[in-house]
């Protein structure tokens, strides 16, 4: 049976990095259901966030899953000790592995952990086909990564509708995630093209009511 529950996963790109114990802590008090962590190396990516000490150093304030969300090349040398820090979901792209994909895949397993497999939003279904069966979670981006507050890019719907028509001919318990420009207005729209968690940053951070917005997001 698969579990298509609706979880909300804020990224805590968007949060205050000087208080960051405390920002984990009140997003599980208004109701997120996983902790997305956008690790960035400056490389694979044009933007630096933060690494492996900050998922331990968050591990202490929450015990909601940590999905780790690496934007790093060579991210099979990191692997090992983001799950030794704490990660419940470790996430690699497409994009940084090349032929080492089911390589880092199988390792993310091997840690004990749950692997996620991402694409970008020019990235086809095609050479992941057939990896996605393997994975616990498949994140489609939905605006090309590097930054928080972008605009969603309407065109990875129809992919999304793809990826969840082979989850569900898999039979396997995968989670399907979107991530970038998530809001109120576009999460609808979104869950009924099959995704199930929904990643959001600014929508939740900018909000004067952070449980309503999740609320929201969860619902609409
Ligand atoms: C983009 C990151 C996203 C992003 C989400 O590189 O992977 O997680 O920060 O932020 P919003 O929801 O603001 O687009
Ligand atoms: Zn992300």
């Amino acid at each position: 049976m698969i579990d298509k529950r609706i979880k909300i996963a804020p990224s805590i790109l968007s949060a205050d990095f000087s208080v960051m114990g405390e920002e984990v802590k009140d997003l599980e008090k208004n109701g997120a259901d996983i902790i997305h962590v956008d690790v960035m190396d400056g490389v694979f990516v044009n933007n630096i966030s933060f690494g492996m000490k900050m998922v331990k150093d968050i591990r202490k304030a929450t015990s909601l899953p940590l999905d780790a969300h690496l934007m790093i090349i060579e991210p099979w040398k990191y692997v090992e000790r983001f799950a030794e820090a704490g990660a419940d979901i470790i996430t690699v792209h497409y994009e940084a592995c090349g032929e080492k994909l089911q390589e880092t895949l199988e390792l993310i397993k091997s840690t004990g952990k749950k692997c996620g497999l991402v694409i970008n939003p020019d990235t086809p279904v095609d050479p992941v086909r057939s990896l996605i069966p393997a994975c616990d979670m498949v994140l489609v981006m939905s605006v090309f990564p590097g930054m928080g507050g972008q605009k969603f890019i309407p065109y990875v719907l129809p992919k999304v509708v793809e990826i969840r028509k082979i989850i569900d001919e898999s039979g396997k318990n995968i989670d399907l995630e979107i991530d970038g420009g998530v809001n109120l207005q576009n999460a609808s729209i979104i869950k009924q093209s099959g995704v199930n968690v929904l990643v959001a940053g600014n929508t939740v951070f900018s909000a004067a009511d952070r449980r309503g917005v999740i609320k929201a997001l969860r619902e609409s």
